[in-house]
């Protein structure tokens, strides 16, 4: 019997192992926790970053003539619906990503490599708004931030 084994039988007759043992397993217990909450997180932050990215984007563009929530309670042009009353439809999501080919849209909106180039003798009407194709789920993550109002 080496030096060890006569050690570790002691301590496996006082019930030391088990003593030592609990905090080794909850170490690794609070471990794997640690490692899958890390791989967690960063999918939460990139849709933060999305939603922040939307908001940006929507404040600078789409405020013209939509009121958004937070941003111009005041503003806005009377005949657009209003974000957070859009909400109230079933199919709102839809309508965001497609909102680009929905009228008026077409005539002002132009995204990067999807909207077709637009015609010399059909000039946007009023300054013209280009967006990526990311933009779009980058404004639909903000959207899913906008709480609907109680009707
Ligand atoms: C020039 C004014 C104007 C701007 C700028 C504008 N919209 Fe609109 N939008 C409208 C109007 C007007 C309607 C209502 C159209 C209707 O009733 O058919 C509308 C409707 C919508 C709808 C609902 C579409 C439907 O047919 O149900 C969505 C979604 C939308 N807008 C998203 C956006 C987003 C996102 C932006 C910014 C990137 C934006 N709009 C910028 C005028 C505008």
């Amino acid at each position: 019997m080496t030096a060890y084994t006569m050690i570790a039988a002691v301590l496996r007759r006082d019930g030391l192992v088990r003593i030592i043992t609990v905090p080794i397993r909850c170490c690794i217990l609070f471990g794997v926790i640690y490692l899958g909450m890390m791989a967690i997180t960063p999918q939460n932050a990139s849709a933060d970053d999305a939603a922040a990215k939307g908001r940006e984007i929507v404040r600078q563009h789409c405020t013209r003539c939509h009121v958004v929530p937070n941003m111009n309670p005041y503003g806005g042009i009377g005949s657009t619906p209003s974000f957070a009353a859009m909400k109230w439809l079933a199919d709102w999501e839809q309508r965001f990503e497609v909102f680009y080919t929905l009228p008026p849209h077409p005539a002002l909106v132009k995204i990067t490599g999807v909207s077709e180039e637009r015609s010399e003798s059909l000039p946007a009407f009023i300054a013209e708004i280009e967006l990526q194709i990311d933009d779009i789920d980058a404004i639909l993550a903000f959207a899913r931030t906008l709480e609907t109002p109680n009707q």
